[in-house]
């Protein structure tokens, strides 16, 4: 078989290990040929790729980014590319497309699923918000960074009697800002879920330093909001790719906590820190189980569908059913943190 690999959306750490598990099961395993298309759907819809095989995967399992590089496109881009895309399947003989992406990649994946293509998706995205996988790979390595930047951030906080405001990623859902402020102890824990009241806020942590503690450290999202009509918040405008140009949710809250509680407060944002370099042990193996079901899945012929984890078993699920709706953090999950003081 002849199987194409593409990887799209924002990097993710594990994306490599997928790769070179494509490449090793397929190859080594079943003597298909690999090709992997440079820079997401671009490089299929511009026929832009290169061979993969044993050597060109060859040293990549820790390494962090993508070594086929990636792109977003708009989703306009690629329903006016659906033919071109099936022109270069049947040019360079594809036999299978395995997309790795995130919710966007996965809704083109299914748009070119249900025109036809042979595609077996595979989930990434370092916010671990695809709805029917348990976790996606590239979520373990974030919450590490971020709970080691929360651990440090705790000390020199304390040592200047300051309250920090930690930017963590999670555009639509706080599955980062919850697994790391609990790995880390944060005294308050804001995810895009659930919007804030600035006044339950102030009073959190003006209750801690009432008591006598020298410093607070608040975790929030990106995408967190506060509750309609409660505080003055600028938003930012749609990009081209319709996601929402983010204005900074640390910085406004630091300003209005900083004025409230009278105690210096300073905006922290870890940004992409969180999505580079090395992935974890539990990130390589996840995207490494990946890498090889998908190769099965495209041996059995199990189109239109994506690898999932449930459990410690990987499964397949339709695509359809993958983009069907996020997985956002649920209020019992909210409960067990909440007001940590
Ligand atoms: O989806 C993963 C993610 O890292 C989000 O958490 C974040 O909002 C977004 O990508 C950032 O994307 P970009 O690197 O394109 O700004």
């Amino acid at each position: 078989m002849r199987i194409g690999v593409l990887t799209s959306g924002g990097d993710c750490p594990g994306l490599n290990a997928v790769i070179r598990s494509v490449v090793h099961r397929a190859t080594a395993d079943h003597g298909d040929d690999v090709i992997g298309f440079h820079d997401g759907w671009r490089g299929l819809l511009e026929a832009d790729y290169r061979k993969l095989d044993l050597d060109a995967v060859s040293g990549v399992l820790a390494t962090g980014g993508t070594i086929l590089g990636s792109s977003r496109v708009q989703p306009a881009q690629l329903r006016d590319g659906v033919e071109r895309a099936r022109e270069n399947v049947a040019t360079l003989g594809l036999d299978a497309i395995v997309p790795i992406g995130g919710e966007g990649t996965l809704k083109a994946a299914r748009l070119l699923s249900d025109a036809g293509l042979p595609i077996v998706g595979v989930p990434k995205t370092i916010d671990n918000d695809i709805a029917s996988t348990d976790v996606t790979f590239g979520f373990d390595t974030a919450v590490g960074v971020a709970t080691e930047a929360l651990d440090r951030l705790k000390t020199t906080a304390e040592s200047h009697q300051r309250v920090l405001i930690v930017e963590v990623m999670g555009r639509h859902t706080g599955w980062i800002a919850l697994h790391s402020g609990m790995a880390a102890g944060a005294h308050a824990i804001v995810v895009p879920e659930r919007p804030f009241d600035i006044d339950e806020l102030t009073e959190v942590v003006g209750r801690r330093f009432a008591a006598g503690k020298r410093f607070a450290i608040v975790v929030v999202a990106e995408g967190a909001k506060p509750r309609a009509g409660s505080m003055a918040f600028e938003t930012g405008a749609m990009d081209i790719y319709g996601h929402e140009r983010f204005t900074g949710v640390a910085r406004q809250l630091a300003g209005e906590l900083e004025r409230r509680l009278g105690k210096e407060a300073r905006p922290v944002i870890l940004g992409h820190v969180q999505r580079g370099g090395t992935p974890t042990a539990y990130d390589r193996v996840l995207a490494t189980r990946f890498g090889w079901h998908a190769v099965e899945a495209v041996h059995q012929g199990a189109f239109g569908m994506m690898t999932s984890l449930r459990g410690t078993e990987i499964t397949l699920v339709p695509l359809a059913e993958a983009v069907e709706r996020l997985k956002t953090v649920p209020d019992e999950r909210y409960a067990e943190v909440e007001c940590v003081l």
